[in-house]
């Protein structure tokens, strides 16, 4: 704009007309685009979220023969996607014209009066060239600053998807100044623990207590969706308490520095996860630095060595993501392999023998009894032979413990227990 005012001052008021209507009329386009490009980030998560779920859920979909339905719902959210894309395409097309009219329409203004100021002596010749050089540096330019702008709604949405992950704060938070020592005798107690979901009306758990002693096994039944997970899942700090408190040799699990709370606690999730890698990494997931014996020890009390042999590369064998490339069973027991080669003083069974078939279920309890010999267990389970011989049952009914004892106690005093085992097995194998 200098350089053109210093060619000719009075030629420089058409610049007072070109730049406001350029900047005018191609902000009038991107106000319109602005939302165009929201619902469209939007649109594309959706079309993203389908199809992962399609692709994860391809087993399914094709048992239920959906596959009409699925397709049509991918076309459905790819629609809305593609309508909302061409809608801002159109109007992207449109600003290429726009500003070439604008750009135009000045050179013949600049020449037109241009030449009127040659004309009348007040200009040289030359001067008219630079000025048309100069309009289109300044046009270029005004254009390049609203192309930008136009960048700036997708990456205002994309920023703000962004911004809310890395806003989320986690509701368990590490301990300002945590307890680094512990005397690791594997001594659990639960009191009073309640606990509620996020945003959900009713507590899971309520007033829970529970005390589990190095040298027992503690056994935990209830009927689906009585908090059986919910609960295991407190010791670890999958989540935390809403009130009461989980002490781990007499502190509160919150205090404790998560790594020795890692180290001495160790839970095989009712879903088993295996993460792609070799039967060997996967294993030694918990304790990088056990040796192959160490491993194979493990697999044999997890009643997983015969398998494990017989893969093609043993301990190397490649194993999935998710660990899909091994039955479930098999998947059980490598995860109950991966907790005993951590060598926790907690050990935490949620459901973990449910795959395996009852001679497989019993040789494994056997062989792990003598291998957690000085170590506590606590055993989630549905089946009442799994949980029969532990030292101390817990029953569990909609979050509430409605009795505890052994086996024998409970058969006597305990109507939902008895409830529980009768379902499973008949009066004289119950006695
Ligand atoms: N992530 C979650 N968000 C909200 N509610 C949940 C969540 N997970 C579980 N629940 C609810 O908490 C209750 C207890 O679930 P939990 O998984 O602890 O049951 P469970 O006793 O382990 O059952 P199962 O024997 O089927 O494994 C259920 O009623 C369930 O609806
Ligand atoms: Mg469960």
């Amino acid at each position: 704009i200098i350089m053109a005012l210093g060619q000719d001052v009075p030629l420089s008021a058409v610049l007072l007309a070109v730049v406001p209507v350029l900047g005018i009329s191609v902000s009038l386009i991107v106000k319109k685009m602005r939302p165009l490009f929201r619902t469209m980030q939007e649109r594309l998560d959706t079309v993203n979220r389908v199809l992962r779920e399609q692709i994860t859920g391809n087993r399914v979909i094709r048992a239920f023969v959906r596959d009409g339905y699925e397709e049509k719902r991918f076309r459905g959210a790819n629609t809305e996607l593609t309508d909302v894309s061409v809608a801002t395409g159109r109007l992207m097309a449109l600003m290429f014209p726009t500003v070439m009219t604008v750009v135009n329409l000045s050179s013949v203004a600049v020449v037109w009066f241009g030449a009127h100021r040659i004309d009348s002596g007040g200009m040289q010749i030359g001067a008219l060239t630079a000025f048309l050089a100069y309009l289109m540096q300044i046009v270029m330019a005004v254009m390049m600053a609203t192309f930008m702008f136009m960048m700036v709604p997708r990456a205002e949405v994309c920023a703000e998807r962004i911004e809310e992950v890395l806003g989320t704060e986690s509701s368990v938070v590490p301990p300002v100044s945590p307890v680094t020592e512990l005397r690791r005798h594997g001594h659990l107690e639960v009191r009073g623990a309640e606990f509620r979901y996020p945003g959900a009306e009713e507590p899971v758990l309520r007033t829970v207590d529970l005390v589990a002693r190095p040298g027992e096994t503690t056994a935990i039944i209830g009927s689906t969706g009585s908090g059986k997970s919910t609960l295991l899942g407190l010791v670890p700090r999958l989540f935390d308490v809403t009130d009461g408190e989980v002490l781990v040799d007499g502190e509160d699990v919150r205090t404790l520095d998560p790594v020795l709370l890692a180290k001495t606690v160790s839970l095989v999730p009712q879903k088993p996860y295996l993460f792609s890698g070799t039967v060997s990494t996967n294993l030694r997931y918990g304790n990088p630095d056990a040796t192959d014996e160490e491993l194979w020890h493990a697999l044999e009390v997890a009643q997983a060595k015969g398998f494990v042999e017989g893969l093609e590369h043993g301990l190397e064998a490649p194993i999935a993501q998710g660990g899909t490339n091994v039955s479930g069973g098999q998947r059980q027991r490598l995860a109950i392999a991966r907790t005993l080669v951590q060598r926790p003083e907690i050990y935490l069974f949620d459901d973990s023998f449910s795959a395996l078939d009852y001679a497989t279920d019993a040789a494994l309890r056997a062989a792990l009894a003598r291998e957690t010999a000085g170590a506590t267990v606590v055993i989630v389970a549905q089946r009442v032979s799994t949980i029969r011989d532990a030292d101390r049952i817990l029953v569990l009914d909609e979050g509430r413990v409605v009795g505890s004892g052994t086996h024998h106690e409970l058969m006597d005093g305990n109507e939902t227990y008895r409830e529980i085992v009768l379902s499973q097995l008949t009066e004289a194998e119950a006695a």
